[in-house]
């Protein structure tokens, strides 16, 4: 049976709400999916799931430090995430903040591991972005996307 992730880093707690409506929304789409704190994840860990979904505060226009590392670890066993689904997200204190190379940054390391990123034509295009708080349009993207990676990661599993 697939299987999903959500790894997130969180000082002040709203990038952590984001990644557990994320999970939410990918275990409501029957994809079963854990949500953990970066902290709790080593990168051997990832190799166990079809989709891993990352999200990040923004700090100064890029992925937090430990998140960074997360990926930079990879790099032992490189190329054991090829064809997985891959997802990022982000929160931000202001536009424009730099929210959308956050989330980029955290992709092309996805792209890089052979991993599939998904964009949303009428969502937000490379992955939920929340400016603070996560407020209802927040929720709803989050919700969104949780459920358009549920629904790529079964057909890919299938297929
Ligand atoms: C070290 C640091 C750097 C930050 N850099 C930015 C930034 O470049 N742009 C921005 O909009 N917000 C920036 N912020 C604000 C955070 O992205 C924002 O408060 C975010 O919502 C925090 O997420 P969290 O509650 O999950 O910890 C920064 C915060 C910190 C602590």
């Amino acid at each position: 049976m697939a299987k999903g992730i959500v790894v997130y880093y969180s000082r002040s707690g709203n990038t952590k709400e984001m990644a557990e409506i994320i999970a939410e929304a990918m275990n409501d789409a029957e994809l079963k999916t854990e949500c953990k704190s970066v902290d709790k994840v080593k990168t051997d860990d990832l190799f166990g799931y079809d989709a891993i979904v990352i999200g990040s505060p923004t700090y100064y226009g890029q992925m937090a430090g430990a998140i960074k590392q997360l990926i930079d670890d990879l790099v032992s066993r490189h190329g054991q995430l090829n064809n997985k689904v891959g997802g990022a997200f982000t929160s931000s204190a202001n536009i424009g903040g730099g929210n959308e190379t956050t989330i980029m940054g955290i992709i092309e390391g996805m792209l890089i591991a052979g991993m599939v990123v998904q964009g949303d034509p009428q969502g937000d295009h490379y992955g939920p972005v929340s400016i603070g708080k996560p407020d209802e349009r927040v929720r709803q993207q989050c919700k969104r996307r949780g459920q358009r990676i549920a629904e790529l990661t079964k057909k890919l599993v299938s297929y």
